[in-house]
């Protein structure tokens, strides 16, 4: 595996790929890699000829400093895990790499961004647009694969990629959960043992509430996820939506949507977790 810091370099190296005809997959990531993201890397690299990762921890995304300053990194490891998944390069950028200066672009996702985390993290989505497009500029990949877990980005990406009219597909991947349940997450290193214990309550309540469905009406499932994490005293709701799987938007009946969706953000201790649940898919 290449391990490259520079767009130059990268440039040079893909350049080379595509002259011989190889298609080039990107996983766009933070680091700090668990099983989630390795799932994401191994099916790019059955997908395309040549697969990129890049790890780099977006300043312009965080809107709580604190956050970022914590947010875990450790670069040597993460080459060690992306290597036995065969990943054909790293792509390790430092902030002044991708922001040789301030990246004054305003983004605008209309009803996508004004709900859920798009409320809770003001300009978050704005920095999320901003590196991927920059990475999608640098990579211009076939295919980038984006994990279903942050469910509301996903579909942001989707929207940028149309807005900025990029060739890029976009291919969403299915969450991958620790045994507990509990979605998996680089925030989740961040736990203590025994929140790592009641934050599994999160998704435990999300598949619960599943097997309700055909007997309950959304605001019912929704209180039944509501009551159950506020009666956890290490857990802090920050919101449990159940909405349209393509709008984003809350629906009241389930007959409103052939896509539905219930995400759900909270706070377990000062480490802030989301994870999601398909009460009904299109697919
Ligand atoms: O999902 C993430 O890890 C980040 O939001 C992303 C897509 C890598 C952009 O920094």
């Amino acid at each position: 595996m290449q391990v490259v810091k520079t767009k130059n370099q990268l440039r040079t190296i893909l350049d080379a790929e595509r002259s011989k005809g190889c298609s080039v997959g990107l996983v766009p990531t933070m680091g700090a890699l668990h099983r989630g993201h390795i799932s994401l890397v191994e099916r790019c690299v059955q997908e395309n000829d040549f697969s990129v990762c890049s790890v780099f921890v977006n300043p312009t995304q965080f809107n709580d400093k604190d956050d970022l300053i914590k947010y875990p990194r450790r670069p040597e490891k993460d080459a060690e895990v992306l290597q036995k998944a065969g990943c054909s390069l790293l792509f390790m950028p430092d902030e002044q790499e991708m922001y040789p200066e301030k990246d004054t672009r305003l983004f605008y996702f209309g009803p996508l961004e004004e709900v859920m985390e798009g409320v809770y993290r003001k300009g978050h989505f704005n920095g999320v647009a901003q590196i991927v497009s920059k990475l999608f500029e640098a990579v211009q990949p076939g295919k980038a694969y984006f994990g279903q877990k942050d469910f509301q980005q996903l579909l942001i990406v989707r929207k940028m990629v149309e807005q900025l009219n990029m060739k890029v597909q976009i291919v969403s991947c299915p969450i991958v959960r620790e045994e507990s349940g509990l979605a998996m997450s680089s925030r989740n290193e961040l736990l203590t043992a025994e929140q790592k214990r009641k934050a599994a309550l999160i998704s435990k309540y999300l598949f619960e509430s599943l097997t309700f469905v055909s007997k309950k009406r959304p605001a019912e499932i929704k209180e039944f996820v509501v009551n159950g994490v506020n009666a956890e005293p290490m857990l802090r709701l920050d919101y449990f939506e159940i909405v349209n799987g393509t709008t984003l938007q809350s629906i009241q009946e389930w007959t409103d949507s052939a896509c539905v969706v219930g995400c759900i953000a909270v706070y377990c201790g000062s480490v802030r977790l989301i994870d999601n649940i398909v009460y009904k898919n299109a697919d």
